[in-house]
């Protein structure tokens, strides 16, 4: 698939088949992270693969999900994440506030990357930092800003374009599947605009 066609279908997924992600296939996600743009080359990120089953639910309880349709878009059981990548921070090596950046850069390489291997992602940037801070043992000199949860998808969310003024606000249909409202091309791009 084309970069732009794989970014277009990309879609966040909180449902997962309970099928193991190779940790092989994880580190090369992590490459792709770490190989993302840094602010000052300072590369600050750092990143916890976890694939273990005992560990994951250590860390499930501590993350929120879908927080316009909760508890209706929190995965079941049997739809758990099967592997997460933990984003950290470096806090001795910080230009502030374009690390933030980094983040996100490393993320979307790491999600899209994930997606060519029929793999899907939701970023969590809501949970108990202090919970997982303890739970995973990372020491006071880096912090937790990023959980990648990760899986091959269980459900198939589409979007759908929205006129301005109208809710950004998710939902899902009677068949369960979930709709993401998205603000117009046309209501956000500005061509020589002076
Ligand atoms: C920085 C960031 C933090 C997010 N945190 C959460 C989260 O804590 N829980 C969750 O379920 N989704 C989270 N999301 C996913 C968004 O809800 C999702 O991207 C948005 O609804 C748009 O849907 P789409 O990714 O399918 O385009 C986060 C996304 C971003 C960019």
């Amino acid at each position: 698939m084309e970069v732009y066609d794989t970014i277009i279908s990309r879609r966040t997924i909180r449902k997962f088949k309970q099928k193991p992600v190779k940790l092989s296939v994880l580190k090369r996600l992590v490459n792709a992270g770490r190989l993302a743009p840094s602010a000052g080359n300072l590369q600050p990120l750092e990143y916890i693969v976890i694939a273990d089953g005992i560990v994951r639910e250590k860390i499930f309880p501590h993350v929120r999900w879908a927080r316009y349709i909760e508890p209706e878009g929190n995965p079941k059981e049997d739809e758990r994440p099967m592997a997460y990548i933990i984003i950290l921070i470096n806090k001795e090596n910080l230009l502030v506030p374009f690390y933030k950046y980094d983040v996100g850069a490393s993320a979307e390489n790491i999600t899209l990357a994930a997606l060519e291997k029929g793999i899907g992602c939701c970023w969590i940037g809501s949970f108990d930092r202090k919970k997982i801070k303890n739970i995973l043992k990372i020491t006071d000199d880096c912090s937790i800003d990023l959980i990648l949860a990760l899986g091959y998808p269980l459900e198939d969310p589409g979007y759908y374009d929205i006129e301005k003024d109208k809710s950004i606000k998710y939902h899902k249909d009677n068949s369960g599947k979930l709709h993401v409202p998205k603000r117009k091309l046309d209501d956000i791009v500005h061509i020589d605009h002076l």
